[in-house]
């Protein structure tokens, strides 16, 4: 049975166009992630922050790949509602509690499109004085060249077009697939 007649009974009548990343090319550009990441942070509190909720599955693998004593919390905002274009009003709807200052934050998001969401967090996250602030994304669609902070470790380059799976949803739908596809329209 191919990957698409799997998931099919997934997709609520809509269908894959096509499999961008399969899981397996993931996990291994993850465990390097991991690796880079745990080489670049020698010493000091690491803070991995989570960009709820598209990051949680990206974030959740990655914790697993960084050879480094770490703490994990997380940070709701969204920029988009039930569209797939972005609306340009970015709201943080949770705020962590844990102190920032002093740390080294790596902010975890799972895919930069417009950069939007990015530089509202930057802003506010670096006015909270910590030791570093750099930024971890699994894909980048490099469409922007203004970004206040540009990602430091980044997955894959991503093509312009609507992704879902591993994390990533429409409309909520599709975030539990174990890849990540382009929705046929
Ligand atoms: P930005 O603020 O335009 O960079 O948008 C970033 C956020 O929009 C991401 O954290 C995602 O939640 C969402 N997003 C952007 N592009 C896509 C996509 O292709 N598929 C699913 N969500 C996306
Ligand atoms: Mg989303």
């Amino acid at each position: 049975m191919s990957q698409f007649a799997d998931v099919a009974h997934l997709m609520k009548g809509r269908t894959i166009a096509r499999i961008v990343l399969d899981a397996a090319t993931i996990a291994r550009r993850v465990r390097e992630l991991g690796a880079e990441i745990g080489a670049a942070y020698p010493d000091g509190d690491l803070l991995v922050l989570g960009l709820l909720k598209g990051s949680f599955i990206f974030l959740s693998d990655l914790v697993r790949q960084i050879p480094r004593p770490l703490q994990v919390d997380f940070l709701v905002a969204s920029s988009y509602g039930h569209e797939t274009i972005s609306s340009g009003v970015v709201r943080l709807v949770y705020d962590p509690e844990t102190t920032l200052e002093g740390k080294h934050i790596l902010l975890v998001e799972d895919i930069i499109d417009s950069g939007r969401t990015l530089n509202r967090l930057v802003d506010l996250l670096g006015e909270r004085r910590p030791k570093s602030l750099e930024i971890c994304a699994l894909l980048h669609k490099r469409l922007t060249t203004d970004l206040r902070l540009d990602a430091k470790f980044v997955g894959f380059d991503a093509p312009h077009e609507f992704l879902v799976g591993y994390g990533l949803d429409h409309a909520e739908d599709f975030r539990q697939l174990p890849f990540v596809a382009s929705l046929a329209d």
